[in-house]
């Protein structure tokens, strides 16, 4: 019985919600794919200590325009205001970043087994945690051997990244998708001035965001553009990872569309809140893509990172 399972069914009987539903529901063949990891609610008062930004040298990011073309060398650069509250993964110790972690060594594990880079974020319905999970996840691998991270907001209806990040949200996705700007037009970095919430000097000098822009009533038209599948291609020379995150897959078709440029899809669902019925559904959405797990966010009292899995939390 995979953990998930448990947790859900836990939820269910909190909440003393018909048992008549999820009973039928399990009875269905198709099981929930086990969770990779808990995430605990974000430690607010355990905001990070100041960090050192290292700048990742042109090099790093240009000897392989002879393969595709792309200059990475005018890339806009911002001064980001990181939300530290919203981002645990920033931290240098406690059990926020460390459950990121974690879950950036399942993500290790798994490309081992098959190639892995672009991974898609997504959940049943809105406010599941979405959001949260791929900005951490992103800055958490960007944090480990300074690997490249490129963040996309996927959500072109309600792209809340570039507000975790403290910067603008347009240019963004919905103009490179509607063809009113190029990829690297739509791209943004970090300036070196920049400084989060707090005074806390955020590490993110390996991360490159592209943010959601404006979909509107086009934003199920923008995600089934092949230039989606163009961009994930063209750049991912230059990137370790692409993170993207999305939208709810139950009311809209949005990420199931994205979903087809990814290499893999991260289903998120929400401690003591998510149904097991809308975490099942999610994963048939997606049944057509590589669902590499769910990640079982905001639990109030997750287990150990390091009992849990039987070794010990990795440092940066
Ligand atoms: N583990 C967590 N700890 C604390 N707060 C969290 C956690 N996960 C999510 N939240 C908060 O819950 C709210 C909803 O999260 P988020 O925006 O990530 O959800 P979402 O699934 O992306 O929603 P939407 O479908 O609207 O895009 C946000 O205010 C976020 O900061
Ligand atoms: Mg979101």
């Amino acid at each position: 019985m995979s953990r998930i399972y448990e947790a859900l069914q836990k939820a269910e009987s909190d909440r003393k919600l018909d048992r008549s539903e999820l009973d039928q529901v399990l009875a269905e063949p198709e099981p929930l794919r086990p969770v990779m990891v808990q995430t605990a609610v974000a430690e607010v008062e355990e905001a990070g200590p100041v960090v050192a930004v290292v700048e990742p040298t042109r090099e790093a990011y240009e000897p392989e325009i002879v393969r595709t073309g792309l200059t990475f060398s005018n890339v806009a650069r911002y001064a980001w205001t990181p939300d530290v509250d919203r981002l645990p993964a920033l931290q240098e110790r406690g059990p926020g970043v460390e459950q990121f972690r974690s879950l950036r060594s399942r993500i290790y594990e798994l490309r081992d087994i098959k190639p892995l880079k672009s991974i898609l974020i997504s959940s049943g319905l809105p406010q599941e945690g979405k959001s949260f999970v791929a900005m951490n996840l992103a800055i958490s691998l960007s944090r480990h051997k300074s690997s490249k991270v490129l963040l996309i907001d996927g959500d072109m209806r309600r792209y809340t990244l570039h507000q975790m990040l403290g910067t603008e949200a347009h240019p963004g996705l919905a103009d490179y998708l509607s063809g009113k700007a190029t990829m690297v037009e739509v791209m943004q970095r970090m300036a070196e001035s920049s400084e989060g919430t707090k005074g806390v000097v955020a590490n993110l000098a390996n991360l490159t965001f592209i943010p959601g822009g404006n979909g509107g009533d086009k934003a199920a038209d923008l995600s089934g553009n092949p230039r989606f599948a163009e961009l994930v291609e063209a750049v991912s020379p230059y990137f370790d990872w692409i993170v993207v995150d999305s939208s709810p897959v139950l009311p809209v078709s949005d990420a199931v569309n994205l979903a087809r440029a990814c290499d893999g899809v991260l289903l998120v669902a929400r401690s003591g809140v998510t149904k097991y019925p809308v975490a099942q559904r999610a994963q048939s959405e997606l049944k057509a893509s590589n669902i590499l797990g769910f990640v079982l966010n905001a639990v109030a009292n997750p287990p150990q990172v390091g009992s849990y899995y039987g070794y010990d939390a990795e440092t940066e």
